[in-house]
C-alpha cells in the first residue's frame, strides 16, 4: 500500500495521456526542422511511441524516466533504435545526458505541481538557457497552479483545455522569453 502512494506521488496518475492530447502536443513540433528531442516523465512510454513515428532521420530523441521498471520496459522496447536514448534518472540532470547542443524541442507530462521545488527550478532554469532560439516546451499540467512560474522562466506562446484526455490537461506551449 505505502509503495503504491509513493509511486502515484512520483508518477501523478496511473493512466496514460490519451492518444489525442498526444496528437495535439506534438502538433505544435516541426519535426522537419527539430534535431534534439527530450521527453521528460515518459511512464509506459504512450508519448515516446508517438514521438519515435515522428522522429527526423538526424534528430535524437532524450527520454527521461525515474522508475525503474518503466525505463526498463522502455530501454527494452527501443534497443534497436540508434537516435532514441532512454535515461534512467531525473529529469534535472538534462546536462549530463544531452550534448552541449540546443534543445529544439522538450515535451513533458512530468507531474510538476507535486513534485520538489528545487527540482522544478532546476528544470524549467535548464531548458529556458538550453532552449534554441525557436525551440518549443510542450508541459502538459492538470492545473494552472504553475502558471506564474512559468512565466518567470518562458514565454507562454499558447494555451489550450484538452477535455479528451482523464483527468482533462491545460496544455503549455512555452517559448523563450
Ligand atoms: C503523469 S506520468 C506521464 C507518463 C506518460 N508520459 C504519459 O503521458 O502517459 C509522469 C511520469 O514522470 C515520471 N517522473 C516523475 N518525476 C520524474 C523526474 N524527476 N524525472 C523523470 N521522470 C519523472 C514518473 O515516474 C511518471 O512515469
Amino acid at each position: 500500500m505505502f509503495s503504491y502512494i509513493k509511486r502515484i506521488q512520483t508518477t501523478g496518475t496511473v493512466i496514460s495521456t490519451s492518444s489525442s492530447t498526444i496528437q495535439k502536443m506534438l502538433s505544435y513540433i516541426d519535426f522537419e526542422h527539430t534535431k534534439t528531442i527530450l521527453e521528460l516523465g515518459a511512464g509506459k512510454g504512450a508519448v515516446t511511441q508517438q514521438l519515435t513515428q515522428h522522429l527526423h532521420l538526424e534528430a535524437n530523441l532524450y527520454v527521461f524516466e525515474l522508475l525503474p521498471e518503466f525505463a526498463k520496459n522502455l530501454k527494452n522496447k527501443y534497443q534497436s533504435y540508434k537516435n532514441v536514448h532512454i535515461i534512467h534518472d531525473s529529469a534535472e540532470k538534462i546536462t549530463h545526458y544531452v550534448p552541449n547542443t540546443t534543445i529544439d524541442a522538450c515535451v513533458s507530462v512530468l507531474p510538476l505541481s507535486i513534485m520538489n521545488k528545487n527540482v522544478v527550478h532546476t528544470i524549467l532554469y535548464t531548458l529556458a538557457e538550453q532552449l534554441s532560439p525557436n525551440g518549443v516546451f510542450i508541459q502538459l499540467q492538470y492545473t494552472r497552479r504553475l502558471e506564474n512560474l512559468f512565466k518567470n522562466y518562458f514565454h507562454i506562446a499558447k494555451k489550450d483545455f484538452h477535455f479528451w484526455n482523464i483527468p482533462p490537461a491545460h496544455l503549455y506551449l512555452l517559448r523563450r522569453k
